[in-house]
């Protein structure tokens, strides 16, 4: 697979196989986004794993299994405030491709994220609170390393703002320090074929509505 095509056929899985992921993959996967650039090499990702009975304590008490479950609570990161009409126009795009493309599967949009799309792992990207925001543009790129070597080895992603409401939860499970915010978590796994949900290819603008050449 190329980068090209592995950019091109990516694309948000939110229904996963309950096949949990060999822990070399996921090492695979990290090795190969450990070469993300960054900000004067400075590397400020710090990544934590949840799987198996860490991640359903973390998933009973974000989606109410437990006392004083249930989404909201907060991200660390602030929640964005108001948006370009030219991103209010592009959002407002995925429910006719979610119609064209996933059908009667859309209904399970809600559940499937508040079930954490039942994942088999959760990546959390975390970031030292002493760093500026230019630590979220490596983040970022981190993150998208993360997914193409995912796909790469068969693997969907979906990096999902619902999956870090509850980030007093999940730094309690992964002993998460209080120095790092979690900034955005990656839920990790195979994914279920027979679920219409994953066959979602969002749209994007004409490649040149982004980009201008001074020439
Ligand atoms: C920072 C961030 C937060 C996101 N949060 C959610 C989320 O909470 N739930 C969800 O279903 N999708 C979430 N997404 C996925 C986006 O909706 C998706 O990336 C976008 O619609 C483009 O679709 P694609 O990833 O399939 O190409 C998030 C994506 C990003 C980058």
């Amino acid at each position: 697979m190329t980068v090209t095509e592995a950019l091109n056929k990516r694309n948000s899985i939110r229904a996963y196989l309950p096949k949990p992921i060999p822990k070399e993959t996921l090492m695979e996967v990290f090795t190969a986004a450990q070469r993300t650039p960054s900000w004067a090499n400075t590397q400020p990702w710090e990544v934590f794993v949840a799987t198996g009975d860490t991640l359903k304590r973390i998933k009973d008490a974000a989606t109410g299994g437990a006392p004083g479950g249930g989404y909201g609570g907060g991200t660390d990161l602030p929640m964005p405030g108001e948006w370009s009409e030219d991103a209010r126009r592009r959002t407002a795009t995925i429910g006719a491709s979610m119609q064209r493309d996933c059908g009667d599967a859309m209904g399970q949009f809600g559940s499937l994220n508040a079930s954490m799309y039942n994942a088999p792992a959760v990546i959390y990207l975390c970031i030292d609170k002493a760093h500026g925001q230019w630590s979220l543009y490596d983040i970022g790129a981190y993150s998208q390393s993360v997914m193409l070597a995912a796909k790469e080895r068969g693997l969907g992603t979906i990096p999902a703002i619902m999956l870090v409401t509850k980030p007093d939860v999940i730094r309690k499970e992964l002993g998460i320090p209080d120095n790092l915010n979690i900034a955005i978590g990656i839920a990790i796994g195979y994914p279920d074929p027979d679920n219409k949900i994953n066959n979602l290819h969002t749209e994007r603008d004409d490649v040149n509505t982004a980009v201008r050449f001074g020439e």
